[in-house]
């Protein structure tokens, strides 16, 4: 009698833990990961030769080249305007205004140069142009005389939660025939800023003076969609530029010279990670390559920041690093093992929308899965699916000459939701408070094609809205009653 009665409690038991398995799955939409075995027929990955087009340097003596803009402020009433003359200093000045040919207004930036190893750099030139309007076309003229030139570019919707806004994102461009396949598609789309998630020009890949003179001509590649959109920049390795061979031991100065971010606007002490807020999104730049353990800086400001966010006027909170956490490629696989033993904690708790990283040259997506239960002495050692958690993107398919990233592990572990060996990038619109489309587009041979798509529901305003005084990870509490109580 009693066997029967400890078969029939185990019979419970199995029915119950069967059950919330399945109704965890369940809640986390979770499925069978797909690896796509799409094959494209991909560009030969080396640089495009110097003499195309694309790195063209301007007509006229001294003109402005490379122009850049990113945010200058922390809402989005400013712009970083950034540019290089090559032969003479000139002025720092940016004329601007809201119609054609028209410039009421003017500012003056600062004005820079560096060497690096041999090579010289031109004259780096960075203005803040600030007190502008929101959701507002401006116009702006660089540079004297003939020589000068006119951009212009369009200012975000003020901060609300409903503000409609779309986002690019794009990771490890380089400067190969497919990091050009790559911004064309891009600037197709209807994207209205950037994020990027690091390795910008790979000009570390080469030596000497040739590292300053492919950081150059990048800037000129690019110069298409930066002049006219915000770019909001993230480090990546091949920002490092640790070259003790030629004498170069002074981490990011290619990139620190010539990339600003408004770091000072969020309280950040260190350009390599800030924040920013823009429409209804509060985007925050992690440095992988910087220290980040509890106490360090990067720590430091992050815990203030993320108690900044608030939801109710930016519903969207997305982070972006450039070594994922989440990712089952072969190569560069368990990098940001140690980001993720750090940060994941407070990226559940803050229940963020989205993290997008890049470093691997292939396309995942997860689904919301944590691994914060684990310790040195208990918990659980393999991740767990987790309403709270953020869906980790990573979008390292840009094109640069290193290649595709081609060998996923094998089996797909159960937080990868979608792989694929191609480049491409990604755009995130932002519909209202509740909703995000979210698209990753492949460079199909010279067409873009929307791949891996879904509807994004915001972290804090959407499903569980209201629901947020039930504790976290109920499911797994429930099981590990059933467990302790039978
Ligand atoms: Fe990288």
């Amino acid at each position: 009698m009693r066997a029967v009665v400890i078969r029939m409690e185990s019979a419970l038991l199995a029915i119950i833990l069967t059950s919330i398995v399945a109704l965890s799955f369940l809640m986390n939409g979770n499925a069978t990961g797909i690896t796509s075995t799409f094959i494209r027929s991909e560009y030969p990955s080396v640089d495009i030769p110097l003499n195309n087009k694309v790195f063209a340097v301007p007509r006229g003596y001294n003109a402005p080249q490379q122009v850049h803009i990113t945010q200058g402020d922390y809402d989005g009433k400013a712009v970083i305007i950034s540019w290089v003359t090559a032969d003479k200093p000139g002025d720092s000045k940016v004329q601007y205004g809201t119609s054609e040919k028209k410039y009421e207004f003017s500012a003056k930036g600062v004005m820079t140069n560096y060497t690096f190893y041999h090579y010289k750099s031109g004259y780096i030139h960075h203005c803040l142009v600030d007190g502008l309007e929101y959701d507002t076309k401006y116009y702006y003229k660089i540079g004297n005389g003939d020589s000068s030139r006119e951009f212009w570019f369009t200012t975000p919707p003020k901060i609300d939660p409903n503000s409609h806004y779309i986002f690019g994102i794009i990771g490890d461009l380089g400067q190969t025939f497919n990091s050009l396949s790559t911004l064309e598609h891009y600037m197709k789309s209807a994207g209205q800023a950037v994020l990027f998630v690091g390795d910008l020009s790979y000009a570390d890949r080469y030596e000497y003076n040739d590292v300053g003179l492919r950081w150059d001509t990048w800037g000129r590649f690019v110069e298409q969609s930066t002049a006219y959109q915000s770019w909001m920049w993230s480090a990546g390795n091949h920002e490092i530029d640790y070259m003790p061979y030629m004498g170069e031991v002074t981490p990011f100065k290619n990139y620190l010279q010539r990339y600003a971010t408004p770091y000072l606007a969020s309280g950040s002490s260190n350009p390599l990670w800030y924040a920013i807020r823009r429409a209804s999104a509060h985007i925050i730049v992690l440095s992988s390559y910087s220290p980040f353990v509890k106490y360090t800086p990067q720590w430091m400001w992050l815990e203030a920041e993320l108690k900044r966010v608030d939801r109710e006027k930016t519903p969207w909170l997305i982070v972006l690093m450039h070594v994922p956490i989440y990712n089952s490629n072969e190569a560069h696989y368990m990098e940001g093992e140690s980001m993720r033993a750090v940060f994941e904690s407070w990226f559940v708790q803050y229940k963020v929308d989205v993290v997008f990283a890049g470093h691997v040259h292939a396309y995942e997506r997860s689904y919301r899965f944590s691994n914060i239960q684990y310790n040195v002495t208990s918990g659980y050692q393999y991740p767990v699916p987790d309403k709270s958690a953020p869906v980790y993107i990573t979008v390292g398919d840009g094109g640069n000459q290193e290649g595709l990233a081609g060998r996923f592990r094998d089996p797909q572990p159960n937080y990868s939701a979608f792989r694929e060996a191609s480049y491409g990038h990604s755009t995130l619109e932002l519909i209202n408070r509740t909703h995000a489309l979210y698209h990753w587009n492949r460079n199909d041979d010279g067409n873009k094609t929307a791949v891996d798509a879904f509807v994004l529901h915001n972290q804090y305003w959407g499903a569980n809205h209201g629901k947020r005084k039930l504790e976290k990870h109920n499911v797994r509490k429930i099981m590990m009653d059933e467990i302790a109580t039978h």
